[in-house]
């Protein structure tokens, strides 16, 4: 996809009439992105019957859920939390997927009862969920199949010593519990990691799941995961999905034909569906020309995106306000008290105190991760769809942040 030069409006909407009316830093959403990211995956695996989990850790947003799943997407939920809020943004049961990650029993136990299909990720919660449930109930089995792939070691999540998952080499042991309880498995899941470029990474792992699918009679499903990588800087080489659809439609096909069944094939991005809709929009403070570099400080910090702090990714930057400005080399920093550095050596159109900048690709893991660090307010939201804004989260203020807390004076 053709990355922006310049950003002034979204959908013929100004950003800086948005800022004028619900304030700075503000995150916005572009729906028509969304929904172009959607039809891109259903045109790359068009040949099967793929179905599309939204992995709504990405962004909880209800108006993003809801636009989701007014195009057909179902989502996957890692909480209770999450479970609720799809909910809440009109999934019924059927339609929700829960992915834990060695949560508490009782919390599976609850999202079973709220009608969700659980992906079982180790042989301890397979074991309980067979004394609970037996054959009543369907589950999933989240496999880790021992490929190293993705952005930075911390977001990988499929190699040999990631605690995500059933390791495949304990396949016996697996087998063995289902067989004691009657167990029946209805598919296999696998999520290799997160900003994964390779098409060979999928292959991959799908020829492990297809390996293990041979034992399991009743499988309806094989789930692929997320983890397409979408592009971070101009230059980034991403996901090719026609390949990858072209190559894992092949493999696929050829499986169902030996299994002697058509199965579904499931994805659960987030990244994919939600990162490039998104921008962060703060305003330009103070402009610190200091000896050893110029500092651009912002009117948000790790409080609001913190990727690069996290994991020392990239998001690129417009100058919405002064798209023609001579290029000045930056260090854009945020206004807590930590070294929540946004960018180092940027070079891009001058910034002069109160202009607003955008940070791209901050759909995905942007506000879902924000905090309340250093009694901030975590911003508002827009999600502009279809010519209109609309305001679909508020900004905090101060009565969010003492809800909670019990003043015993
Ligand atoms: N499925 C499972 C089981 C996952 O754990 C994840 C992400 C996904 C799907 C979606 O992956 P995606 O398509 O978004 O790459 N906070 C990190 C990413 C962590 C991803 C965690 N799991 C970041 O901002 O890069």
């Amino acid at each position: 996809m053709s990355f922006p030069r310049q950003l002034t409006s979204v959908q013929s909407i100004s950003l800086s009439e948005l800022c004028q009316q619900y304030g700075t830093p503000l995150y916005v959403y572009d729906g028509e992105i969304i929904r172009r990211q959607v039809a891109r995956l259903q045109e790359a695996f068009s040949g099967l019957d793929m179905h599309i989990k939204y992995a709504c850790k990405a962004n909880t947003n209800l108006a993003i859920m809801r636009l989701l799943r007014s195009l057909g997407v179902g989502v996957d939920v890692v909480s209770m939390g999450e479970l609720h809020m799809a909910a809440q943004a009109g999934y019924g049961p059927g339609e929700i997927t829960f992915t834990p990650s060695g949560v508490p029993f009782e919390e599976v136990k609850e999202a079973v009862e709220a009608g969700a299909v659980v992906n079982v990720d180790s042989l301890a919660l397979l074991e309980w969920f067979g004394e609970t449930y037996g054959s009543e109930k369907p589950c999933l089995i989240r496999l880790k199949p021992n490929v190293a792939a993705g952005g930075n070691i911390k977001i990988m999540t499929g190699h040999r010593d990631s605690k995500f998952g059933i390791s495949v080499d304990l396949l016996d042991k697996i087998l063995e519990i289902v067989e004691r309880y009657s167990l029946k498995i209805i598919g296999l899941h696998q999520h290799t990691g997160s900003d994964i470029k390779e098409a060979s990474a999928f292959l991959q792992a799908s020829e492990v799941i297809f390996e293990a699918a041979r034992h399991f009679p009743d499988l309806q499903i094989i789930d692929l995961g997320g983890g397409f990588k979408v592009a971070y800087k101009p230059d980034d080489e991403v996901t090719d999905m026609a390949h990858l659809g072209a190559e894992i439609s092949k493999g696929f096909q050829k499986f169902c034909q030996s299994y002697g069944r058509n199965l579904q094939l499931w994805f659960e991005p987030g990244k994919f569906l939600v990162s490039e809709s998104g921008y962060l929009l703060v305003q330009a403070t103070v402009v610190k020309e200091d000896p050893a570099r110029t500092f651009v400080h912002v009117d948000s910090g790790l409080n609001h995106l913190i990727r690069p702090m996290m994991y020392g990714s990239y998001h690129h930057i417009l100058n919405v306000s002064n798209p023609e400005g001579n290029p000045s080399t930056y260090n854009v920093v945020g206004y807590i008290c930590e070294t929540d550095t946004f960018a180092t050596d940027r070079t891009m159109p001058e910034v002069r105190p109160g202009d607003l900048l955008a940070f791209l690709n901050a759909g995905a893991y942007g506000f879902t991760m924000s905090s309340n660090y250093n009694a901030r307010f975590r911003p508002a939201e827009v999600l502009i769809d279809q010519e209109k804004a609309a305001l679909i989260r508020r900004r905090e203020t101060m009565d969010d942040l003492l809800r909670s807390q019990l003043d015993l004076a």
